[in-house]
């Protein structure tokens, strides 16, 4: 029997109807593994996850990624990062409080990005029945195809640098600021703006104006012209699902045909809590 899967109505994103606690064998996973590739983005409603069932299944995916701020690893497990606006009893921050506030792809600062981020709901708010928080997600393969034949010959092998350290913050961002070390360790680095997805060769939008500092060979003010234009391309609604989110969600994306945007609609008492995990990818090409 097959998986139950309900597609949502929108240009990426599905419900997979499955119990991550319970033992998933081969040819399970390899099911969960090409539902995630057709449908770039997919959830798992209702989890019960401990911390080793998180990070084990998304070993399933790759090697794990432990994040650069290292302030915000879970204790004990630090291949988990926090993304919070909850303070402890110190007033001090428990997790990322202003991660993905611009759009962008996890980790496309480094030589090998993420393959893919799987991020679960400890504590989601809401105010007045409203569920806040959400995330979007662009389907940047959809937003590859439409674009005209005479931008596509435009962008074939050009390549883009991505930045770690100039991400937009919020403006009293308590991130602590990136040490000497971390900065020599995110060197700025150039990737193809049409990517070949690894798995299934399909080609995709690889760039965010958030990220992006530049193209190689183009002159500056040009190239911030096109990756603006190609960013606002591949956000238009049409490419886009928007989650909301449910306590006991597990949702998946792939960072090399998704990006994503957290919507910051909330602010303490509304507590938002979430765990990350994130797969390292390969090189792209
Ligand atoms: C992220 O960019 O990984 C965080 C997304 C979110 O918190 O919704």
């Amino acid at each position: 029997m097959p998986i139950p899967v309900r597609k949502c109505d929108a240009a990426c994103g599905a419900e997979i109807m499955f119990d991550l606690s319970t033992p998933i064998d081969d040819r399970v996973f390899g099911e969960i593994e090409l539902l995630f590739h057709d449908n770039i983005i997919v959830f798992f409603r209702d989890q019960r996850l401990g911390d080793e069932q998180h990070i084990g299944f998304s070993r399933r995916f790759g090697e794990l990624e432990i994040h650069i701020v290292r302030k915000y690893l879970l204790p004990g497990h630090p291949e988990i990062l926090l993304i919070s606006n909850v303070r402890d009893d110190q007033g001090e921050h428990i997790g990322l409080a202003d991660a993905g506030f611009t759009w962008h792809s996890d980790t496309s600062y480094r030589r090998r990005p993420s393959r893919c981020s799987l991020l679960y709901a400890k504590e989601v708010p809401e105010h007045g029945g409203k569920v806040l928080g959400d995330t979007v997600f662009a389907n940047t393969i959809a937003a590859y195809q439409a674009l005209p034949e005479a931008m596509k010959r435009r962008l074939a092998g050009l390549k883009a640098i991505h930045r770690y350290a100039m991400r937009r913050r919020v403006e009293d961002s308590p991130r602590p600021k990136l040490t000497a070390a971390q900065l020599a360790e995110t060197p700025d680095i150039a990737h193809p703006i049409v990517r070949i997805h690894p798995f299934t060769g399909k080609k995709a939008l690889y760039v965010t104006a958030g990220e992006c500092i530049g193209i190689e060979g183009m002159p500056e003010h040009e190239a911030l012209d096109l990756i603006a234009e190609l960013d606002a391309h591949c956000v238009r609604p049409e490419f886009c699902y928007r989650h909301q989110w449910r306590v006991g969600d597990l949702v998946m994306w792939d960072n090399a045909s998704a990006m994503h945007l957290a919507i910051c609609d909330y602010a303490l008492p509304q507590r938002r809590l979430m765990h990350r995990t994130t797969v390292i990818g390969s090189e792209p090409f």
